[in-house]
């Protein structure tokens, strides 16, 4: 998606070889307009999928998943990573470890939100080691319904969350494919050029 690339290019910030700080548009203040655009995209990657709900992970997910979601008409869920003083029982859990920061998570939805009809389509902003998307998987899972795919925001391809999906035989759509982050510049995946509209 070329103007997420754009944004990339001109307003991520290279922290170190491993991580893209892009707090101005997507980790802290959010781009609406990007964001709309972004939503669009994902519903025209997966528009033949008869998609009932979007499932993402607070806090960074939310944006592009609302976008989608309003995009589809259809219900947003995002799992929770704090317990929940009204969420204690009929809830899926599943664990989650974060490489980035050396701590699992316990996720979290209401059973009542996921349906064994549903067919779930899975937000992420970011995909690192996929972890997170692996959790909302086995979420979905648990609730007999189906993931009919993955949509990454960022995906960083030098890590290993894509392969591992696509090995568990996940369909994944990343707008940006990081190739490598170094010497403070972003390089990205080749073949998007090919694929771009
Ligand atoms: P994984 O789910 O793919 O295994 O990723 P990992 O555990 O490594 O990521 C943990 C958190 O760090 C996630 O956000 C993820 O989106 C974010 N993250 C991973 N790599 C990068 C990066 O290069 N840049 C930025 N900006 N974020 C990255 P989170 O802790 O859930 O944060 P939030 O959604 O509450 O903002």
């Amino acid at each position: 998606m070329q103007l997420l690339r754009n944004k990339v290019v001109a307003e991520g910030i290279v922290l170190s070889n491993k991580v893209l700080k892009v707090d101005s548009f997507l980790n802290h203040q959010m781009d609406p307009v990007l964001m709309k655009e972004v939503g669009k995209e994902f519903t025209s990657r997966f528009k033949d999928e008869a998609i009932t709900r979007v499932l993402t992970i607070e806090s960074s997910g939310i944006a592009p998943g609302i976008m989608t979601a309003l995009e589809l008409n259809v219900p947003l869920i995002f799992a929770r990573k704090q317990k929940s003083l009204t969420l204690k029982h009929d809830i899926y859990v599943e664990k989650v470890y974060s490489f980035t920061k050396q701590e699992t998570n316990e996720i979290t939805v209401a059973k009542k939100f996921i349906d064994p009809n549903d067919r779930v389509l899975i937000i992420d902003d970011f995909l690192a080691n996929g972890e997170a998307a692996f959790g909302l998987a086995r979420i979905v899972e648990q609730a007999g319904a189906k993931v009919v795919g993955i949509g990454i925001v960022i995906e960083k391809s030098f890590q290993p969350g894509r392969q591992l999906l696509l090995d568990a035989g996940y369909r994944v759509e990343s707008l940006v494919r990081v190739a490598a982050l170094e010497n403070e510049t972003v390089t990205f995946v080749e073949e998007e050029d090919i694929n771009e509209a």
